[in-house]
This record gives structure tokens, C-alpha cells and sequence, in this order.
């Protein structure tokens, strides 16, 4: 189903093709995701939140490692969203899944023991006001872990592809003009201490990839599902479009492309006693 924008969108839609473009994204992020969520000390009975949880897909896997004593929330303004995320982990009886916007409502939740953010702050109008909600959210020693993007730019192909240069260019504008600031992440440490959050872990997090590996899909389904919004939201035309899809097509038919993928930035901060 496709939809127009409306004020609870994001920039990026939330249309089916939109959902399962999230879907193959969390599935080459996770490994990486469960690693991060490792160092902060997730483990069974701990008390979850997901913020921006988007269809849900990491509030399921929360749901599977914290198990029945434990508890996960989710808070996500689309309703569309909430009622995938909601589906999606239907059968997990400790999940609640919140319709909230984080901008206008309060997280409703407390003594979290670990906070997830991943590709939201980009999108909201206050990166101060988000930190600050999961922040007042944390118990003293809870932690809090983000992965958004510190460079986006970094996003390439090898060789270089003129077009999808432009593409990277025009998204980082629309997310700009639709409120938002792609390269977000440095933002966030003087936000963390000042809400009394202390960094105990930081790394950029990139990938290189082939066209064979899976991790290459991730950039590519961005393009797809992208392309169509960016027509949708009259940003481009359906020519420019066409020939950015070619020259993905072109670069996934040489075995010796790359692509370097967008930076994005893992922090893992702590809240003091
Ligand atoms: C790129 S998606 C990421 C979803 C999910 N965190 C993930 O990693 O798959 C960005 C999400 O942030 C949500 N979002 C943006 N602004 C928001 C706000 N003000 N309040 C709550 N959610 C918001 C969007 O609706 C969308 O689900």
C-alpha cells in the first residue's frame, strides 16, 4: 500500500514497502545489534525500551532475550507502525507497545535497565528533547545504546557512481528539510552528559561490501523503496529515478564493485547513581 504523507510520517513513509525495507535492514544490523546490546549488559528478566521501535523487529528480538520475567516497551509515533510492532510480538505477554511521539509525549516508562535508539534521532526535531526522555527514563546504572549515523556521506560505490552520489545528496537534503539532520550522532555526547549519562563505549560501525554479500541488499532495498518516496514527496523526477536504478543495476552486475555504507556511530552511555 502506498500513502501520502501525513504530520505522524516520517520522512521515509511507513508503507508496506517501507516495513520491509526495515525488516531486511534490522536482518544485516543484527548481529551487530546483539553485540552492542551484549556490551550494555542486556540479559534475562531485564527491563527493555525501544525507542522509535518502528514495525518491531528489534522489540521481538528483545522480547526472546529478556523472556517472560522480563519486560520490553516500545514507544513509536505511526500508528501503522505500532500495530506491525504490536502484531509482530503478539505472543510475547511482557511487551507493551506504546503509540507515543516523542517530541510532544513523555516515554511512559521508568527503572529501565537498558535503552535501545537506532535511526531515530536523525528524524525527530530535538535530539536534546529525545535524550533527554530516555534519560529520565533509565534507573541509575541503566544504560542507554545508540546506533545513528555520524557520517553519512561515507555511503559510495566503488567504482564510483555518479548518480548514486547524487542520490546519498538528495536524501541527506530531504531528511534536512523534512526537520531532521542525517549526521546526527555528534550531537549526542554533550547531550548525554548533560542529562547525566556517562559514554562507556563508542565505534563507528561500516560495512564493505560486494554485490554477492547480503550486507550489499541493505544500501540497495534503500535505493528501491527511497527512490519511489523521493518521486512521491516531489523531490526528483521519475527520469532522474530511472537512472539512478540503472546504475545500481550496473554496479550489482560487476563482481568487482563495493559499497561502503553509511557511518553510523554506536554509543553506549550509562546513567549515574
Ligand atoms: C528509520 S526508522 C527506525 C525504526 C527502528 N528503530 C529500527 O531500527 O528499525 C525511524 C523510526 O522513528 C520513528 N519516529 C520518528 N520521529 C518520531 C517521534 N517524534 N516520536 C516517535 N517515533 C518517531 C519513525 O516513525 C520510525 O519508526
Amino acid at each position: 500500500m502506498s500513502s501520502a504523507p501525513t504530520d505522524r510520517d516520517y520522512v521515509l513513509g511507513t508503507h508496506d514497502g517501507e516495513i520491509n525495507r526495515l525488516g531486511l535492514q534490522h536482518r544485516v544490523w543484527r548481529p551487530t545489534m546483539l553485540a552492542a546490546w551484549q556490551r550494555a549488559g542486556l540479559t534475562t528478566g531485564a527491563h527493555f525500551l525501544d525507542v522509535g521501535a518502528g514495525p518491531g523487529f528489534a522489540t521481538l528480538d528483545a522480547a526472546e532475550i529478556t523472556g517472560p520475567t522480563g519486560r520490553v516497551i516500545a514507544v513509536e509515533r505511526s500508528a501503522r507502525f505500532v500495530a506491525s510492532a504490536r502484531e509482530r510480538t503478539r505472543e510475547h505477554a511482557q511487551v507493551s507497545v506504546h503509540e507515543v511521539d516523542l517530541m510532544q509525549d513523555e516515554i511512559p516508562a521508568q527503572e529501565i535497565d537498558v535503552a535501545w535508539c537506532r535511526w531515530v534521532a536523525s528524524f525527530v526535531a530535538s535530539p536534546a528533547q529525545l535524550v533527554q526522555r530516555i534519560a529520565a527514563a533509565l534507573r541509575p546504572g541503566g544504560r542507554v545504546v545508540f546506533h545513528e549515523y555520524i557520517d553519512y556521506a561515507s555511503w559510495r560505490y566503488l567504482p564510483a557512481r555518479p548518480r548514486a552520489a547524487e542520490f546519498v545528496r538528495e536524501v541527506m537534503a530531504s531528511w534536512r528539510a523534512a526537520g531532521g539532520e542525517p549526521d546526527v550522532a555528534d550531537r549526542l555526547p554533550p547531550l548525554l552528559a548533560e542529562h547525566g549519562c556517562r559514554i562507556v563505549h563508542a565505534q563507528p560501525q561500516v560495512f564493505c561490501a560486494r554485490p554477492a554479500d547480503f550486507t550489499w541488499q541493505w544500501p540497495a532495498a534503500f535505493i528501491e523503496v527511497n527512490l519511489d518516496r523521493l518521486v512521491e514527496l516531489k523531490r526528483a523526477d521519475a527520469a532522474w529515478a530511472q537512472a539512478v536504478r540503472e546504475e545500481l543495476r550496473a554496479a550489482e552486475s560487476d563482481p568487482t564493485s563495493l559499497v561502503v555504507t553509511p557511518m553510523v556511530l554506536e554509543l553506549i552511555a550509562e546513567k549515574r547513581g
